[in-house]
């Protein structure tokens, strides 16, 4: 017995109006820092309505973090939120779920979302992510990542009652995303898919997920790039980076996810950046153990980025993009990398990557991948 889980997804332009039309009156928007102070909130809330009740709570910073939700918690729990909002990355859209379990159920902390048990969500209010980036995912996963209060290192968390009842697709929200990060988190989106498509639980949904979005983000990418106000273009990336969302939501990451996890606990490094690292490397890698899944990707790539066989392309492709393909051109210490190569490896080792990743692989082999993109 298998599922196949997603929200349900609104997209396109003007889709933020449609949170209009929910019958419910108290919203609380979960952002983070940064985004609390641009023109997004106000975006949100003018297509929401001016006659519906707000709370905003911007505490999240790069990484949702326990003490920061917990502060914020009884305020929010004052305010009885019918509709709870992620509006950001990753990490705001992560916090918005462990805020909404935390809302729903007083007894629980962020440690008691479980895929084990009924939590017995959705009593009093629903779910709903606003990404404003094109790559984590965290609109169509039902896990959550956050960091702990007494421990630096950080936890996940999962539960089907985390997931988002609805995922909004604006590509108003993305038209300003800068750069760097579009190109970051995009990679993030190109690896969901690609690991997605190789995994050891893969599926006749994800594949489908994955092949699509490959489609619309390489398809896109270069033109966002070009011209970052394109609504067409960015409207692509954001859906086809939600799909690779539900790809890898429903499948599972592998070993280019172990290790950009284990290269981001040790370096301050963008997730996409990291993990497009060493993409190419595993694709290589893991080439025998899928050979036909990996070619019908390569032959997805347009043309003028395809080469003989989908690492060699995504090399080229990243380096067209202006993406990271070294440790050197990601900007890191190349000195201290070489120290940490056996912490990171450990690091690695402990991810479920490992497992799900089509070839099978060992510390020794963990260790290599480190030491071929110095
Ligand atoms: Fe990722």
């Amino acid at each position: 017995m298998w599922f196949f889980r997603s929200p349900e997804v609104v997209f396109g332009e003007d889709s933020l109006s449609f949170l209009s039309n929910l019958d419910r009156e108290r919203f609380l928007i979960v952002t983070d820092r940064f985004l609390a102070t641009t023109t997004l909130p106000g975006l949100l809330k003018e297509s929401i309505g001016s006659n519906r009740q707000f709370m905003t709570f911007a505490g999240i910073g790069e990484e949702p973090n326990e003490d920061e939700i917990l502060s914020s918690i009884s305020d929010i729990r004052e305010f009885n939120p019918e509709v709870v909002i992620g509006m950001g990355g990753g990490s705001a859209i992560d916090s918005a779920k462990i805020i909404y379990a935390l809302n729903e159920r007083e007894d629980l902390t962020p440690f008691d979302i479980t895929p084990l048990e009924e939590i017995g969500l959705g009593k009093k209010s629903i779910l709903v992510a606003v990404p404003t980036t094109s790559g984590t995912g965290s609109d169509c996963s039902w896990a959550a990542v956050f960091s702990g209060s007494k421990e630096k290192r950080k936890n996940e968390v999962a539960s089907p009652e985390i997931l988002p009842r609805y995922s909004i697709l604006d590509p108003s929200m993305v038209l300003s995303l800068p750069p760097e990060q579009t190109r970051n988190t995009a990679t993030d989106a190109i690896t969901h898919a690609v690991e997605a498509y190789g995994s050891h639980w893969r599926n006749p949904y994800s594949d489908a997920m994955a092949e699509k979005s490959l489609e619309l983000i390489t398809g896109s990418l270069t033109e966002v790039i070009e011209d970052p106000t394109n609504v067409f273009h960015r409207g692509n990336v954001h859906v086809g980076a939600s799909m690779a969302g539900m790809a890898f939501s429903n499948s599972q990451v592998g070993l280019a996810h172990a290790l950009g996890h284990a290269l981001g606990a040790r370096f301050r490094i963008a997730h996409g950046k990291a993990v497009g690292l060493f993409l190419p490397s595993v694709v290589k890698f893991n080439y025998g153990a899928v050979k036909e899944r990996y070619d019908r990707l390569n032959m997805i790539f347009p043309k003028k980025f395809r080469k003989e066989s989908l690492d060699r392309t995504l090399t080229s492709y990243f380096l067209a993009i202006g993406q990271a393909v070294s440790v050197k051109s990601a900007g890191l210490d190349g000195n201290e990398y070489a120290l940490l190569i056996d912490e990171m490896t450990d690091l690695a080792m402990e991810s479920t990557g490992v497992l799900t990743n089509p070839a099978d692989s060992d510390k020794g082999r963990l260790k290599e991948f480190f030491g071929e993109v110095i």
